[in-house]
């Protein structure tokens, strides 16, 4: 495998996506001059190139790409090559129509768009592996090529007849025998029982698919889910291996999505040298779920990562593309490194002339110079991060674990009822946002983590508690961990059967409580909480009704049946303590709860006093570099913590008055 350090590059990576190849040469050396300008020292190359590298089935053309290289090197640039597999030819869809995918409604797809061959396709696998192995023979010696971009964020399904095959086979060594996966899926229900692997078909929408996303079996729709991460990471991995074969060193990644749905990206993460995403958030993402993501992908390896993409200003495919106002790109990149990046690189160098990226924002306008408000921020920011490889590796120490888990994300959308709005990301999402905004780190962990390095382990919705899992939460908690939890946990095991005995099945012995209904609420209804302090707040979406079993109720309902009866419970279990909140509460109640976890597991803030700044901070061996970054509205005092500190990035001493305006960045290092 490829370099394991936590220092996987020399400096920062400033660049991004470039693509000389859709442009005459006449341009190239001028987008050199241009970039030189902006202090880029990074492109990815090669991304959507297949059908120029290898023209047809017998031939490969590496003149023009041997020309970049040789350009880029020159320049000494740090080069990221990708594979060029995203996107298939037109010749091969032509002479192997096979290699085209078929989707969610039965529909063979024709030549056209990118992510779009079938991952169980035994052709597109040979041409995309041989493809891999060719430029790793020619280019896999050349010391400026820093990193292996393999294909183009990997994603989407495949519903065809090569994936029902390898479907089939995938199961039969997961369950072994047909007796074991009907009971697995629960088959005697509505008489699905099966009797010989080839009767399984693939759930889609001609078959146990309910609408888009619902599904009349789970257990056959989560299985595909896990079966169709595993057939994009088995291409994933041909490609890698590929690559190994002629360059042992350099390490190797693909570009994730952050929250994407469709790809178990912990399983992913560990077949990777090194995690890489895109960043792309609209104009009303909350600046607490971009930092959540980026949390994500640093908690997937738990090491830092790549910011393989984002806009220098504004989108394309957005229904509303609005530019990124002056200082919030710059904002935005410091908030990336705050969170673990390594590197800042851009979608794209040069504007596309045409077809559907054209109004996607570029380092280089469609007017063709650098004198653009968008240049000169991408240069300012250049300059800047020049000066800043002590950050190399660092880290993000966290007292906070978060549990994510892409089986609970599909389980808890798939199920039917009880209520439709529940959206698994959503849902940590307000968890993670009373974190944020307290400047409390946090890791986004696995549902396998070692829970153990955390004073807190928080995991909302934990609908489905696999085998081992109930176990290994409640060793947590008896040796002084703290759990929180809440509604629409520990219901069901991996297969979308339901633990018997009362919910939260494997959680309800530490919870020390037992929920024997859940109510759901329409948007237009909400229910009232009273907490014993006699605070009131409101409370939505689903309320669980229950009985305590040893835990004390911290707030009840106030209204309707079930006022009276305990809604937020505390438990003592062994030397820690499990924390349930049967309700979706408002923002403030959660606070309000979630105030008493940290300060009971002596869990604080980076710095002492309340701000509505960003405050993070990433560690090496001699010092702790601290991120305040603005991102309300209004100009904010700096905190008194940093009163009397140099600024890092202006060289300014920071005094009593010093403020900072919306996208206003000062970065801090305090030696250890
Ligand atoms: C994705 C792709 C890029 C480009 C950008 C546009 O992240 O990887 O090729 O299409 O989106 O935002
Ligand atoms: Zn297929």
């Amino acid at each position: 495998m490829g370099k394991k350090t936590g220092k996987m590059f020399k400096r920062i990576l400033y660049g991004g996506d470039y693509n000389p190849n859709q442009w005459p040469r006449e341009i190239w050396e001028e987008d050199m001059r241009i970039f030189r300008k902006a202090h880029i020292n990074s492109a990815s190359i090669n991304i959507f190139s297949w059908a120029k590298i290898q023209p047809s089935e017998e031939t490969y053309y590496f003149d023009e790409l041997d020309d970049i290289v040789e350009m880029l090197s020159k320049e000494g640039y740090d080069i990221v090559m990708a594979t060029s597999t995203a996107a298939l030819p037109a010749w091969m869809v032509k002479r192997y129509p096979e290699v085209t995918r078929t989707d969610y409604y039965g529909r063979k797809h024709k030549f056209g768009q990118r992510h779009n061959a079938c991952p169980n396709s035994l052709v597109y696998q040979k041409y995309a592996k041989a493809l891999a192995e060719e430029l790793a023979k020619r280019y896999g010696k050349n010391k400026n090529i820093v990193c292996w971009h393999v294909n183009n964020e990997y994603g989407g399904e495949c519903y065809c007849e090569n994936c029902e095959k390898a479907f089939r086979v995938w199961l039969r060594k997961k369950y072994k025998t047909i007796e074991a996966l009907n009971k697995a899926w629960n088959m005697e229900f509505w008489g699905h029982t099966i009797y010989d692997w080839d009767e399984i078909v693939l759930p889609n929408a001609l078959s146990e698919g309910i609408g888009e996303d619902k599904t009349a079996f789970a257990g056959i729709s989560i299985d595909y889910r896990r079966f169709n991460s595993d057939s994009l990471l088995e291409n994933f991995k041909m490609e890698r291996d590929a690559i190994r074969k002629y360059d042992p060193d350099t390490p190797i990644t693909n570009n994730l999505m952050g929250t994407y749905k469709g790809l178990d990206y912990f399983k992913w993460a560990k077949e990777m040298d090194i995690v890489s995403w895109d960043n792309y958030p609209a104009y009303d993402t909350p600046w607490s779920m971009t930092a959540m993501r980026h949390d994500l992908m640093r908690g997937l390896k738990g090491q830092p990562f790549m910011l393989m993409e984002q806009t220098p200003s504004q989108q394309n495919w957005q229904p509303y593309n609005s530019l990124k106002r002056p200082g919030q790109m710059r904002a935005q990149s410091y908030q990336t490194i705050a969170h673990g990046s390594d590197t800042i690189q851009f979608f794209q160098l040069r504007r596309s002339v045409g077809a559907c990226e054209k109004f996607h924002g570029a380092v280089i306008a469609h007017v063709g110079h650098e004198n653009t408000r968008v240049f000169r921020e991408v240069a300012q920011l250049g300059k800047e991060l020049k000066e800043l490889d002590c950050i190399l590796g660092s880290d993000n120490p966290s007292k906070v674990g978060i549990i994510f888990d892409w089986d609970n994300c599909w389980a808890l959308e798939y199920t039917s009822g009880p209520h439709k709005d529940l959206k698994y990301v959503d849902q940590i999402h307000s968890y993670y946002r009373y974190f944020y905004d307290k400047n409390i780190p946090v890791d986004m962990i696995p549902i396998d983590a070692d829970f153990s390095k955390y004073d807190v382990v928080v995991a909302p919705v934990l609908y489905m508690v696999k085998e081992g899992v109930g176990e290994a939460l409640e060793e947590y908690v008896k040796k002084g961990g703290t759990l929180v939890t809440s509604f629409m946990s520990g219901i069901v095991d991996q297969s979308d059967n339901v633990h018997l005995g009362g919910y939260p099945g494997p959680l309800r012995r530490m919870a020390g409580i037992w929920v024997e209904e859940i109510d759901a609420l329409a948007p237009e209804q909400h229910n009232t909480v009273v907490f014993t302090d006699g605070s009131e707040y409101t409370c939505r979406m689903l309320c669980d009704l229950m009985h305590l079993e040893g835990a004390e109720s911290l707030a009840n309902y106030s209204s309707d049946f079930y006022a009276g009866t305990p809604v937020v419970t505390r438990n003592e279990f062994g030397k820690g303590r499990v924390y349930y909140i049967g309700t979706e509460l408002e923002d403030r109640a959660l606070d309000k709860v979630l105030d008493q976890v940290t300060a009971e597991a002596n869990v604080s803030s980076v710095i002492d006093e309340p701000t509505k700044l960003e405050v993070t901070y990433r560690e090496s061996e001699k010092e702790r570099l601290y991120f305040i970054i603005n991102f309300v509205k209004d100009e904010q005092p700096l905190p008194k913590c940093f009163v009397g500190k140099r600024d890092l990035l202006s060289g300014d001493e920071l005094g009593d008055d010093t403020i900072l305006k919306q996208y206003d960045v000062i970065l801090v290092s305090i030696p250890k």
